[in-house]
């Protein structure tokens, strides 16, 4: 069988990179169509570039404070970065640093974003605590191509979960990053295997979405 060609990754994260290794245990399945191939962060100290480093993969940061020429002159050379690394789809896992407008246009259809709600509900930052604060009974996780707006953008994936008595900001962020890391690599498997695409009206359609597969990302549908 000859070699399989795979999505290269680069992978932007500014923490602990939790959906970084997520991805990272994804990519270890022989037939998982995709691989990292760059981890970059604008935090020096963010954990997740050791999770990179320990997986041998080029794992590098630039601070953006005090960077010269401010973010669009940080951004190039962020892209210029990404460029060289050959990476086919840009990965925002838990980057917090907002991304000039372009670098969005440079990376148009190729980079992808998690945030910890369903969108378009809760934007921002604190998310947690303003869902737990709004009272809504589940909250959830999307994965979307990213627009120059914050936290916008064509919808490709959301998982429910349940916000339940006694939820602090904390426990729920935790709910919520179980079901991120089931999303996150099924979506770059989706965009791997060419199934994603979005029309005019900016609505993604997963092609031959099998009832399953969508279950398994939410346990709340039925699988038949
Ligand atoms: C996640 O909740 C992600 O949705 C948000 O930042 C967090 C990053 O967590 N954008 P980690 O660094 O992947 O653990």
């Amino acid at each position: 069988m000859g070699k399989v060609t795979k999505l290269k990754l680069a992978v932007l994260i500014s923490g602990g990179g939790s959906n970084l290794q997520a991805i990272l245990d994804a990519c270890k399945s022989a037939d998982y169509p995709a691989e990292v191939v760059l981890v970059f962060s604008n935090q020096t100290d963010a954990g997740g570039l050791t999770r990179g480093r320990d997986a041998g993969i080029r794992s590098e940061a630039i601070s953006h404070k005090g960077y010269p020429g401010g973010r669009e002159a940080y951004d190039a050379a962020v892209s210029a970065l990404i460029e060289e690394s050959g990476a086919d789809l840009v990965v925002l896992a838990g980057y917090l640093r907002l991304v000039s407008e372009s670098f969005v246009t440079r990376w148009k259809d190729k980079l992808i974003n998690i945030h910890p709600s369903l969108l378009p509900s809760f934007k921002g930052l604190h998310v947690h605590q303003a869902a737990l604060d709004a009272g809504v009974k589940f909250a959830g996780c999307t994965v979307h191509y990213v627009v120059p707006e914050v936290d916008s953008g064509p919808i490709i994936a959301q998982a429910v979960v349940p916000v339940l008595p006694g939820d602090d900001a904390g426990k729920l962020a935790q709910r919520i990053l179980r079901q991120e890391h089931k999303i996150y690599p099924q979506v770059i498997r989706w965009i791997a295997e060419g199934r994603v695409s979005v029309d005019a009206k900016g609505i993604v359609t997963i092609a031959d979405a099998k009832p399953a597969e969508m279950a398994e990302l939410n346990p709340v549908l039925e699988p038949g």
